[in-house]
């Protein structure tokens, strides 16, 4: 069946359940948690509930609410956007704490594995008339102990200037913004880009009802999402920022740091220029 809408027919239900079945695809299995450790974690969790409740006296209506409201992120499919713009970045902290190389920061729910391979020096698939500015993006990855990695995976995908994500929205290609590039020898890359946008994650379902019952604000500053990996190393998760963007300081997943800032660089061909190099720390034993 043709999909004739446009990605301005997006609805925050069907971003949502396409996040949450990417999700259950990829988590076939449940994992196995010691017995010991699930129960120390989710009493702990049910006693920090207990503490606001009593700090904050909770009332019945006010507890019916955030029932009502839990069932509703179920509905709409948005556990995996909630989870990731409001929790990720706490895992993510705690899991990266102990390396030395580049940091990282959360992943998201809009990542897509195996996207098309560009080679070293290639460009991100997009449309002909793919509004944004043009940016090139290059760089180098190497081990902690500065040596190159050639045939390093740079995984990169953004939300276009509308702020969508192909496969999330209806009416994109389906692989619009997404590209995988391996380093050439040197561990260098040279990508053909676009600089992205800030955007609003989606506001017409359980987590824009948060947003707005609670007078958040629902913006993202503009980033590029990135995996980097190769063999022997830990995989690098990242998301890159540039700067002036006035959500920065306020990004509603809390995901920016000042380590992940880029530079971009007006050329006299009219795109902008940003470096970036990417240090992974070698696996652990
Ligand atoms: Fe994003």
């Amino acid at each position: 069946m043709t999909d004739n809408r446009t990605e301005f027919d997006a609805k925050a239900a069907e971003s949502g359940a396409g996040a949450t079945a990417a999700f259950a695809a990829k988590q076939k299995a449940a994992i196995d948690v010691p017995q010991e450790r699930v129960s120390a974690i989710a009493k702990d969790v049910l006693t920090g509930l207990f503490e606001v409740i009593n700090k904050h006296q909770v009332t019945y209506a006010e507890y019916d609410a955030l029932k009502a409201w839990l069932i509703k992120v179920g509905e709409d499919g948005e556990w995996p956007l909630f989870l990731d713009v409001w929790v990720e970045h706490e895992v993510e902290q705690v899991n990266t704490a102990h390396r030395q190389g580049s940091k990282g920061t959360i992943e998201g729910p809009y990542y897509v594995p195996n996207a098309p391979e560009q080679g070293a020096n290639g460009s991100l698939p997009m449309r002909d008339d793919e509004p944004g500015q043009k940016m090139n993006f290059t760089g180098q990855v190497t081990s902690t102990d500065g040596s190159a990695l050639g045939g390093a995976v740079v995984e990169l995908w953004q939300a276009d200037a509308n702020g969508f994500y192909s496969q999330y929205a209806p009416g994109l290609p389906e692989w619009n913004l997404r590209g995988t590039f391996t380093t050439d020898d040197q561990g260098r890359f040279d990508i053909a880009g676009l600089q992205p946008a800030p955007y609003q994650i989606p506001t017409d379902g359980a987590c824009g009802q948060l947003i707005a019952a609670a007078g958040w604000h629902s913006w993202r500053p503009a980033h590029l999402h990135l995996k980097v990996s190769a063999p022997g190393h830990e995989l690098l998760t990242a998301q890159l920022y540039f700067p002036g963007d006035p959500h920065n300081e306020d990004d509603i997943a809390s995901a920016v740091k000042p380590e992940l800032m880029l530079n971009p660089q007006p050329q006299p061909d009219g795109t902008n220029k940003v470096e970036y190099d990417f240090v992974l720390d070698p696996a652990q034993a």
